[in-house]
């Protein structure tokens, strides 16, 4: 009777150690198989480009292609050249919104989620369109 005790609970902890073996060996088995296709992790892991970034949180109102819709105005305006409007103030517009001054289209609001290496990445965007294809006259 009480060996009978004792050994049961040993059984169940072999069992249970048993079980987190199998379990581990899932785990690195799993481990060899991610790593075996790097490919298949590269893309989530990979950051949004500034053109990803842009088409999700600006283009609503600056436009797909940059040139503006009825809601903002447009990137390519020579008012928004570098000399103008620095990287810096791309990343006061995000942050802190901005009042409506050179435009009548209202204010701009925060945008929300976007960090500072995202805003970086847009305004690397930005100046590469704006390199591209030149601006428009202001107005
Ligand atoms: C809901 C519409 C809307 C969205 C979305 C939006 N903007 Fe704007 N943005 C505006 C409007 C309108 C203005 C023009 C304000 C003015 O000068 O009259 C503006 C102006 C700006 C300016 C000029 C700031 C200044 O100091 O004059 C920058 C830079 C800018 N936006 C960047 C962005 C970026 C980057 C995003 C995306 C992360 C974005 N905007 C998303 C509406 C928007």
């Amino acid at each position: 009777m009480v060996s009978d005790l004792i050994s049961r609970p040993r059984r169940n902890l072999i069992a249970v150690v048993g079980s987190i073996g199998i379990a581990i060996a899932a785990c690195s088995a799993a481990g060899e198989t991610i790593d075996s296709t790097p490919t298949a992790l590269a893309s989530p892991e990979q950051p949004a480009t500034g053109a990803e970034l842009y088409a999700a949180s600006c283009a609503e109102c600056h436009g797909a292609d940059l040139r503006g819709t009825d809601r903002g105005p447009s990137h390519l305006s020579i008012v928004y050249e570098p000399d103008h409007h620095s990287d810096a103030t791309f990343l006061l517009a995000v942050r802190n919104g901005v009042r409506s001054h050179h435009w009548d289209f209202g204010p701009m609001l925060p945008i929300d989620g976007l960090s500072d290496e995202d805003v970086t990445a847009i305004v690397a965007y930005v100046r590469s369109v704006q390199s591209e294809q030149g601006f428009e006259p202001y107005p």
